[in-house]
């Protein structure tokens, strides 16, 4: 499978112009009350120039209680839109697809950005976190599900193409998700079903509130111990999003070339399990450890019809348009503040990137 070729989303038609996906990536640089910066705005319409097929936003809290750290892009207010309209016409005349990145940071969202104690679907701590979390009320998470919602249509408004819903890594969809952060015995709890309500109804009401041709797509992460997800479960959750009208599963391996954490007997990639178990023609992208252009052959060949990538598109913004030529073999890390400046990071989004290990010459290592 060629990454370079077009793709046909099948719910609505809409098409790509290759299979190459600018996964979400956090840059710290919007404003105190999450408007997005020019530099936040010119580091995502330099990837879609680059040639990728869809440019999905950083992590963006739909509510003010939802927000995990300094410098996040927010969708909560009327304030924002301005600049999400900015983006987002930018993003569409270089002719990619564009998605926002919605997510509340449920345990992970302090007070200390959003003044009150951080909620979540049962009370929860975990290493790191400044405070305990309380549970959600029934009435409370209702209202979480219509912010999600609203700033859905927010995004519709602004002229996104859709949304990602963020159910991975940790934050309050996945803490609904998993078996240790969510030990409710209401209808938001119990088995998966009851696990995965919150989801389905964050999906629904989003339908609900934006047009026929409006995309969503959910990311998950197939496995994480600490939170109780599980791979097994993981899959079963793919199935349903599958007959929740949901347009792309995105899950978010980290590295998409080895197997099951708990599974090492059993050697095929994640993607291939997620493939084998969803109806073949649900759009399957899978994130995670992508470099080369023969490694995104790769993760195509496991079953995925979008390979994302985040890393390689920090360094080279070109990535997804480079690809076409035979003799593209992107650098790796490390790589200079000059390097990084020249690919359009600001110096806010260069130092956060101090903090990923190896990135920077000057950075941790
Ligand atoms: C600097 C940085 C910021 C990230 N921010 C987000 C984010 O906001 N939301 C998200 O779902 N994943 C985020 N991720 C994870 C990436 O989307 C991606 O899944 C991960 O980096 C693995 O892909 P890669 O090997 O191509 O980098 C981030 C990764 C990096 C390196």
């Amino acid at each position: 499978m060629d990454v370079n070729t077009g793709f046909i989303l099948p719910r609505t038609g809409l098409e790509l112009r290759n299979r190459a996906v600018l996964a979400a990536i956090t840059n710290k640089q919007s404003g105190l009350d999450g408007v997005l910066s020019d530099a936040e705005i010119g580091w995502l319409h330099r990837r879609a120039e680059g040639g990728f097929g869809i440019v999905t936003t950083a992590a963006s809290h739909v509510h003010p209680s939802g927000k995990s750290w300094e410098g996040e892009m927010g969708v909560w207010g009327d304030h924002q839109l301005p600049k999400l309209t900015e983006l987002a016409e930018g993003i569409r005349e270089r002719g990619a697809l564009s998605l926002v990145q919605i997510f509340h940071g449920g345990l992970r969202a302090p007070r200390s950005l959003t003044g009150q104690q951080p909620v979540s679907a049962s009370e929860n701590t975990e290493h790191g976190v400044e405070e305990e979390s309380r549970g959600l009320s029934d009435s409370e998470i209702s209202d979480l599900v219509d912010a999600f919602a609203e700033a859905a249509e927010r995004c519709e408004r602004a002229g996104f193409d859709g949304v990602e819903v963020h159910g991975a890594h940790g934050y309050l969809i996945c803490q609904f998700l998993g078996t240790k952060t969510n030990r409710r015995d209401d209808r938001w709890g119990g088995d998966l079903a009851g696990r995965a309500l919150f989801l389905r109804e964050v999906v629904e009401a989003i339908r609900v509130r934006t047009s026929d041709r409006f995309l969503v797509s959910v990311r998950i992460s197939p496995q994480i111990a600490s939170i109780g997800v599980s791979l097994s479960d993981s899959i079963e959750l793919a199935g349903m999003l599958a007959d929740w009208g949901v347009d792309i599963i995105h899950i978010s391996c980290w590295d998409a070339f080895v197997g099951a954490d708990d599974e090492p007997e059993n050697p095929g990639t994640l993607t291939r399990r997620f493939r084998r178990a969803i109806p073949s023609s649900f759009p399957l992208l899978s994130t995670g450890s992508v470099w080369t252009g023969g490694d995104a052959e790769f993760v195509l060949g496991e079953g995925a019809d979008l390979v994302g990538v985040a890393r390689v598109a920090i360094a080279h913004p070109d990535w997804a348009s480079r690809l076409a030529s035979d003799d593209f073999d992107p650098a790796r890390p490390p790589f200079t503040p000059e390097h990084l400046l020249d690919a359009g990071l600001s110096p806010v989004f260069v130092d956060y990137m101090r903090g990923w290990k190896g990135f920077v010459t000057d950075g941790r290592q």
